[in-house]
């Protein structure tokens, strides 16, 4: 089994790599392998609502790092989801790439029913504000979120003021070893047979406008 965990901050080894290498560090104890992916410094273009995506199966924008991670997604079974808080928000390009990764994935990286957590770092503020923000997208996918023993969050401006936020990395150990488990938990109930629940059919749409 297989885990990947995004870091959405522009810096590749600061406060959410640290919290990300902490649940990781949990997931291959537990045998799970585990992987990280970066979003990088490049521009991440935010979705635009044109709606090609729905027509070709794919976004507009094809040469960034949505496109990467969605090629490489549907291998992993279990996905957590970090972001730096920007004035009391998740950073922008980590929104951009998000927007984009789930409104243009177009049903071919299942994610419904997956296990999934978010994990947010901040100096100070905006933390549970940013964790809602991520929550979303794991909410509106079906995928099965999963907790800590408090709002997964770490605090620092550097790397090595996570490690000094001893609750922090805490919660990070705890949501690894809980990640680890609930994948362990689909697996073994795939493997006795239950069968995921069929999807509606047809699937109500509705925008309130006659
Ligand atoms: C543009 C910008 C806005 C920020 N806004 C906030 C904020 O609203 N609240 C906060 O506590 N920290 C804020 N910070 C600090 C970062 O959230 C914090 O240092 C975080 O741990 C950095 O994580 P990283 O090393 O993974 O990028 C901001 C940093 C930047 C660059």
């Amino acid at each position: 089994m297989k885990a990947l965990l995004v870091n959405g901050s522009p810096h590749k080894n600061g406060c959410t790599h640290t919290a990300l290498d902490i649940v990781a560090g949990e997931l291959r104890e537990a045998g799970i392998e585990a992987d990280e992916f970066w979003i990088g410094t490049k521009p991440i273009a935010g979705c635009i609502g044109c709606y090609k995506c729905g027509e070709q199966g794919e976004c507009v924008f094809k040469d960034d790092k949505v496109t990467e991670f969605l090629a490489i997604a549907g291998d992993y079974d279990g996905y957590v989801f970090g972001a730096p808080v920007f004035y009391s928000g998740m950073a922008g390009s980590m929104k951009a790439f998000m927007d984009r990764v789930f409104f243009s994935n177009q049903g071919r990286v299942t994610f419904a029913l997956k296990p999934a957590a978010v994990v947010t770092s901040a100096r100070r503020a905006g933390t549970t504000a940013t964790l809602e923000q991520l929550e979303k997208f794991l909410q509106h996918q079906q995928m099965i979120q999963v907790n800590s023993f408090y709002w997964p969050m770490v605090h620092g401006s550097k790397a090595e003021d996570v490690l000094r936020d001893e609750e922090g990395t805490q919660i990070m150990q705890v949501l690894g070893r809980n990640l680890a488990f609930t994948m362990k938990c689909i697996e073994a109930g795939r493997a006795a047979g239950v069968a995921l629940p069929e999807p509606p059919d047809p699937r109500v749409w509705t925008n309130f406008v006659r």
